[in-house]
């Protein structure tokens, strides 16, 4: 069962082209703004665990710092690896609440 979860305000979150660390609910999410738009990652790594809020945006993507694998924001997909997808959260702004569904 899902439910959504304040994971900060408005102005915590990152500006473009950064990512950080955001909790929901005990879940760590790496929340990215790419082009303006944000986006919610599972924060660990599917290859081997690193948080992926540690990364860096390039090309529109987050790029995990540790191997280097790349995940479209929107999507999860991975570049390279159909099979190495993030999991990614439905996002919402509630006045000058953001919240993720988790
Ligand atoms: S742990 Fe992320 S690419 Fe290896």
């Amino acid at each position: 069962m899902t439910q959504w979860v304040r994971i900060g305000g408005v102005s915590e979150m990152p500006t473009d082209g950064m990512a950080k660390e955001c909790n929901a609910a005990g879940t760590s999410i790496c929340v990215a703004r790419i082009d303006g738009k944000l986006a919610a990652l599972n924060n660990e790594c599917p290859h081997h665990g690193a948080l992926l809020s540690d990364g860096m945006i390039e090309d529109g993507r987050v790029v995990c710092a540790w191997h280097g694998w790349s995940f479209d924001p929107q999507t999860g997909a991975e570049l390279r690896n159909p099979l190495g997808a993030a999991t990614v959260y439905p996002m919402r702004v509630d006045g000058d609440d953001v919240l993720c569904e988790v």
